[in-house]
C-alpha cells in the first residue's frame, strides 16, 4: 500500500523528533573535557548551527564548533548512525534529518557533495530562507557530473547560491581540508580561510566561526570573488596563510 505523502511526511517528522530526543538524552551524559563552557558561550555569542552532511568535512567542523560552545545539529539521511558524534560532542550536539538541521540553525553549513545541493534547495530552501548558509563545495566531474564544468565557469559561489534564493549565502572552507582542522598551524603560521559573500554581516559571522576552529579568516569580498579561490586556484588546498591569501588575491 502506498501511503499518501502527508502520512509519509508525518512519519518522517516523528522519526526526526525521536532521533533528536534520543540525541538530547545521550547529550546529557557528560563527557570528559567537554563539560566546561566553550569560549563562544563564555562570551555570550554561542550560535545555533545546522550541518547538512556529517562526513569528512562536516563532522570535524561541527565537533570543533561544539567544543567552542555553539549548539550543533548534524543531519544525515541515516541520523541514527551519528550517535558517536553525539557522544563526542556532548552536551552540545544532536542529530536529525536535513529538515531538522535547516530548521534549527541560524547558520547552516552545507557539507554535502555539490550535486546534492539543488535538491536540498528544492526540499528545504524555505527553511533556510533569511539564514546564513555556508557552502564549502568543490565540484568534481567524477563525482558530480558534467554540470561541474558549468558551475566552475560561473564560479561555485554564485553557482550554488542560485539553488538557495533568499538566503545569506557565503562561500568558505572549500580551500582547506580536515587535516587543517587538526593542525591549524603550517610552517609556524596559521592557515587562512578565504570568505566571499554579498552579505557583509554574514561574512563577519563566518569569520568568527573560522577563528573558533583555530584558522585565520580573510574576507575577500562579494560572492562573485569566490571564483578566485575555487578548486585549482593558486591558494586552493595549499595551506596558505592569511597574508599569502591577501597578497595572492590582492586584498588590502
Ligand atoms: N574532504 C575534503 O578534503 C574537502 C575539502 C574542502 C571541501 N570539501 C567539500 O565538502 C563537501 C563534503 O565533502 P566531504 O569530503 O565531507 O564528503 P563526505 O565525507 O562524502 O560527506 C558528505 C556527506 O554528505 C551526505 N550526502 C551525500 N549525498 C547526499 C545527498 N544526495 N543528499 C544529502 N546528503 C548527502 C552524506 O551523508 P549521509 O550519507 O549520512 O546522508 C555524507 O556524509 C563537498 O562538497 C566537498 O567538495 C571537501
Amino acid at each position: 500500500m502506498t501511503l499518501p505523502p502527508k502520512v509519509l511526511a508525518n512519519g518522517r517528522m516523528a522519526l526526526t523528533t525521536a532521533v533528536c530526543v534520543l540525541a538530547l538524552v545521550l547529550s546529557a551524559v557528560p563527557v570528559a573535557g567537554q563539560a566546561q563552557a566553550g569560549q563562544a558561550e563564555r562570551e555570550g555569542r554561542a550560535m545555533r548551527i545546522g550541518i547538512i552532511g556529517a562526513g569528512a568535512m562536516g563532522a570535524p567542523l561541527g565537533l570543533k564548533w561544539a567544543e567552542a560552545g555553539h549548539q550543533v545539529v548534524f543531519s544525515s539521511r541515516n541520523p541514527e548512525e551519528l550517535m558517536e558524534l553525539v557522544r563526542q560532542g556532548a552536551p552540545r550536539i544532536s542529530v536529525g534529518y536535513a529538515d531538522a538541521a535547516a530548521h534549527f540553525g541560524d547558520v547552516i553549513l552545507l557539507a554535502v557533495p555539490p550535486v546534492a545541493i539543488p535538491q536540498l534547495g528544492e526540499d528545504f530552501g524555505e527553511l533556510m530562507r533569511g539564514k546564513i548558509v555556508i557552502d564549502i563545495s568543490n565540484p568534481r566531474v567524477d563525482r558530480d557530473g558534467e554540470i561541474t564544468n558549468e558551475w566552475m565557469a560561473m564560479g561555485t559561489g554564485e553557482a550554488m547560491a542560485q539553488y538557495l534564493p533568499g538566503t545569506r549565502f557565503v562561500k568558505a572552507f572549500n580551500t582547506v581540508n580536515p587535516r587543517n582542522f587538526a593542525n591549524p598551524i603550517r610552517d609556524g603560521v596559521r592557515v587562512g580561510v578565504p570568505i566571499a559573500s554579498d552579505d557583509a554581516e554574514a561574512s563577519a559571522i563566518t569569520a568568527v566561526l573560522v577563528r573558533d576552529i583555530g584558522l585565520e579568516p580573510v574576507i575577500v569580498g562579494p560572492l562573485a570573488r569566490a571564483k578566485e579561490f575555487d578548486r585549482g586556484s593558486p591558494i586552493w588546498e595549499t595551506g596558505a596563510s592569511a597574508q599569502d591569501i591577501r597578497e595572492t588575491l590582492n586584498i588590502r
